[in-house]
């Protein structure tokens, strides 16, 4: 995108060893059990998909969009749920699956719409964890790397649709 530069942040090899790491610690977490692993649509589309290859428990998967007003760098507190998940969750247990935590309102937001249907446990796991800027009360379970206050982009994340293909995760800043 014109005017933005792309900072490498996380190699092709850390990301692979970080996704590894969380999917070993979920199996063993969860050995034995099934689990319903919750993509929240898109920017977590790859890290599920690569996430899901390397669990030893039986996974069953779904999808959820998340819209939050705004584009660009700045996401608004106002959410709403443009894609719903098709599978039923009752008493199941079930591993939401997002890139990025921000201001923690996206992932809040969906967890209490969850609970509503009556599930055993929800957890999340995220790839990315900008905790910093937390605005609500939101730990995520499954954490694959913390980062500082920066815009992210590639391995699904975008900038205004921008960079999601890209197999690596860099930072954007302006060109001045
Ligand atoms: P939150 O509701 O503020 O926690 O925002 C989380 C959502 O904002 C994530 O699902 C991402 O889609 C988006 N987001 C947060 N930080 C970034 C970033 O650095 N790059 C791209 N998207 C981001
Ligand atoms: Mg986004």
């Amino acid at each position: 995108m014109k005017g933005y530069r792309l900072n490498p942040l996380i190699s092709r090899d850390q990301i692979a060893s970080i996704v590894k790491g969380l999917a070993d610690h979920i199996s063993k977490d969860y050995a034995q059990r099934e689990v319903v692993a919750v993509c929240i649509l898109k920017g977590a589309f790859i890290f599920l998909s690569d996430l899901v290859r390397h669990l030893q428990i039986p996974v069953q998967i779904d999808f959820a969009r998340l819209a939050s007003y705004g584009s660009g760098m700045k996401s608004s507190g106002l959410i709403e749920i443009t894609k719903d998940i098709e599978l039923s969750v009752e008493g199941k247990d079930v591993l939401i699956v997002e890139d990025i935590i921000d201001s923690g309102r996206t992932i809040l937001f969906f967890k209490e719409r969850l609970a509503l249907s009556k599930p055993r446990s929800i957890k999340v796991c995220a790839l990315l964890d900008k905790k910093a800027r937390r605005e609500v009360e939101m730990e995520a379970d499954y954490i694959g790397k913390e980062v500082d206050d920066l815009f992210i982009v590639g391995y699904g994340i975008d900038f205004n649709e921008a960079y999601r293909h890209l197999p690596e995760i860099y930072y954007v800043t302006p060109i001045d």
